[in-house]
């Protein structure tokens, strides 16, 4: 795991995209798995940018997305097929047929699970996976207690994740109780992933994730066993990051880092 300190949330989302914009342009064909919530919104619209002022080809590319909310229409402004379209789909040349979410509204929902994971297996994998963490200490849906070797499953949203997405429903009553998620072990299997965590909210867990113990109680934690997980935080995240001056040394001097300065 390798951490990446940035000054605000701004250049931290621009450094996730330019990150996914270097790995497209060297792999038109890149699987790349998405992430929703209000963290990843910034890293879209630096996307969209790019595909309009750098002309970004996004047409070869094959995406799936982490999760989705059981029982919610493509439709519903709250569903995250919704935001994908609302946020980036619509925006740059992806052809819709390669864009693929779980479907919260399959008759058998663990049907839909497998043939997600055969899905992703049919493309060869995900390249690149982008990855923000909820307030629980997850990543994609996968709750405290998430197996950190499990897959594609139906899971039930604990009251902080419920209260965490309230506002977008108009009350923690209206949100839907479970979602299909990516599982640990599918997103441990990706070959690449970036974290992108940001605000002085999310400064507790990330710290927990990245320099605690590896446990099932914060799934992000898992990523610790990623072959290569880079997380981006900002300033206000990374407060209680104890390695920071190792973490800002790596950004300024390892030569990966360089085209990114
Ligand atoms: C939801 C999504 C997660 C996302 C999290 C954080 O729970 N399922 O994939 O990481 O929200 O959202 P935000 O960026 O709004 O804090």
């Amino acid at each position: 795991m390798e951490v990446i300190l940035q000054p605000n949330q701004e250049a931290a989302a621009a450094l996730v995209a330019r990150i996914v914009a270097h790995d497209v342009r060297a792999n038109p064909h890149l699987v790349l798995g998405l992430a929703t919530g209000k963290t990843m919104e910034r890293v879209y619209r630096h996307l969209v940018c790019m595909h309009q002022q750098e002309h970004l080809d996004f047409s070869l590319c094959t995406t799936f997305n982490l999760d989705e909310y059981v029982g919610l229409f493509p439709s519903d402004p709250n569903s995250y097929r919704h935001y994908m379209n609302h946020h980036l789909f619509r925006h740059v040349n992806i052809d819709p047929r390669n864009t693929h979410l779980p479907n919260g509204m399959a008759a058998d929902l663990d049907a839909e699970c497998r043939s997600y994971e055969a899905l992703i297996h049919r493309f060869g994998g995900i390249d690149l996976q982008l990855l923000g963490i909820g307030k629980a200490g997850h990543i994609g849906f996968n709750e405290p207690l998430s197996a950190l070797r499990s897959r594609t499953r139906v899971k039930a949203l604990t009251p902080t994740t419920l209260k965490q997405n309230a506002p977008f429903f108009g009350g923690e009553e209206h949100v839907p109780r479970r979602a299909i998620t990516m599982g640990v072990g599918t997103i441990i299997e990706t070959r690449r992933c970036l974290l992108l965590v940001t605000g002085e909210s999310k400064a507790e867990v990330i710290a927990r994730a990245v320099e605690g113990p590896i446990t099932s109680m914060v799934s992000a934690s898992a990523l610790q066993l990623h072959p290569r997980c880079t997380v981006i935080v900002d300033e206000d995240a990374a407060a209680n990051l104890k390695e920071k001056e190792y973490y800002r040394w790596i950004f300024e001097n390892e030569p990966e880092w360089q085209d990114y300065q």
